[in-house]
């Protein structure tokens, strides 16, 4: 049975975490691979609207079994601050799983990423410190919490026995879940234009948000993998430094910021706001094999007369092809029949961008506001 990865085609808050809640029905686990609570996804739920920022998108369905993996960087006590606001340990007994290979964020990586993040605008969540410690061998890890290190229970103290009975082995967890037919989600933090490696360097973040993280972050091999799901904003934001070619720094970016409602789930910041660009969304498709994509926030673009595609000239200019508005609202819609043409035209578009078909539009943050195409 199949695992399928969701993963960001920009730099991040592309609107993962309503598809995965979307999508989880489908699902028997959803698991995080990397990051840490630098994330924050939304999920919109009958109005209700709740950030997960450490846990899986998975959480407010009570058949998923939630699963933070070893590619994970933690804060215990943003974790368990959440596992309290999602009815507490007993709640989650059973369903909230926490690899013991995954990384602690100290307050020591806190305070150093608070002094040294500036220039890259970093969420001062200590996640660069945390995998630095990782990468040098010194970092601590959740199993030093059952083994009783005296340091981490020390800083820990009051939450280190939250946290402890969902630590265990998710990688055989997962291999064991995975042959016996169980059907898999793994869910995509930050976004592919963020990956250490593959992103905007140094404007990026600490781990690989690309699609070999969720190979390494879970322990699951290539085989298990099915079909990457990309998530796609039918415009582009970015909060944090470095280069966007299509950043509207104008009224148009303004429009955006305040009709998409684009400030940080995480840290509250102005999202910076611009139009799609070709070359960068391409470039993430080909990374990442992805081989179905999800737009999202279709509807923020009622609202404009010409959508613009900037496409790079050679000159390291961009130039932009443009697209007709459609001028009529397709906020809440469900039904692919009543998405007016030139909406269509636009995501058919996109689908000749990315080379691979669009089977999703998502038209509000709620759970359900989902056009199947
Ligand atoms: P993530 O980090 O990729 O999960 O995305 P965030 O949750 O940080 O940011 C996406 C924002 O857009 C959230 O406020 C969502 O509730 C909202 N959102 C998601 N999908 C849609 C949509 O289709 N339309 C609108 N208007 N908002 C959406
Ligand atoms: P989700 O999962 C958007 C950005 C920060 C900064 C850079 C490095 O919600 O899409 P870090 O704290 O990771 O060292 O910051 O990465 N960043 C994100 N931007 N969405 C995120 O997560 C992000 N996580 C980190 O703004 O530019
Ligand atoms: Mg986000």
């Amino acid at each position: 049975m199949p695992a399928d990865v969701v993963l960001g085609l920009s730099y991040g808050d592309e609107g993962k975490g309503k598809v995965v809640d979307y999508l989880a029905k489908n699902y028997d686990y959803v698991v995080r691979f990397h990051g840490g609570n630098n994330a924050g996804h939304t999920l919109v739920l009958n109005g209700h609207r709740i950030a997960v920022h450490a846990l899986p998108s998975g959480i407010l369905h009570p058949h998923i079994n939630n699963v933070i993996g070893n590619g994970c960087v933690v804060d215990p006590l943003q974790l368990a601050k959440e596992i309290e606001e999602h009815g507490g340990p007993t709640a989650l007994k059973g369903r909230l799983f926490i690899s013991h290979a995954a990384h602690l964020i100290t307050p020591t990586s806190i305070n150093v990423d608070r002094a040294t993040g500036a220039t890259v605008g970093t969420t001062g969540r200590g996640i660069g410190p945390t995998y630095a410690a990782k990468m040098r061998r010194t970092g601590l890890r959740m199993e030093d919490i059952i083994n009783g290190d005296i340091e981490v229970w020390d800083t820990f103290r009051e939450v280190c026995g939250i946290i402890e009975p969902f630590i265990c082995n998710t990688q055989n967890l997962l291999h064991t879940a995975h042959a016996s037919g169980a059907n898999i989600l793994l869910e995509g933090a930050q976004g592919t234009l963020l990956d250490i490696d593959h992103g905007t360097y140094p404007f990026v973040t600490s781990s690989n948000c690309t699609i070999g993280g969720a190979l390494t972050g879970t322990g699951l091999n290539h085989k298990a993998i099915r079909k990457v799901i990309g998530v796609a904003k039918a415009y582009t934001t970015r909060v944090g430094e470095g280069p966007f070619p299509t950043e509207q720094n104008n009224d148009i970016g303004d429009k955006l910021r305040k009709v998409g409602g684009e400030y940080g789930t995480t840290t509250g910041r102005n999202r910076r706001c611009g139009w799609l660009n070709y070359s960068d969304l391409r470039k993430a498709c080909e990374l990442n094999g992805v081989d179905e994509v999800v737009v999202t926030k279709l509807d923020v673009l009622d609202q404009f007369k010409m959508i613009p595609v900037g496409y790079p000239n050679g000159l390291e200019r961009i130039q932009y092809s443009e697209w007709n508005g459609w001028n009529r609202p397709t906020k809440g819609l469900r039904d692919k029949t009543l998405l007016p043409q030139d909406a269509l035209k636009y995501i058919q578009h996109i689908s000749t961008i990315t080379r691979a078909p669009v089977t999703h539009i998502s038209t509000s943050p709620e759970r359900e506001d989902m056009i199947v195409l």
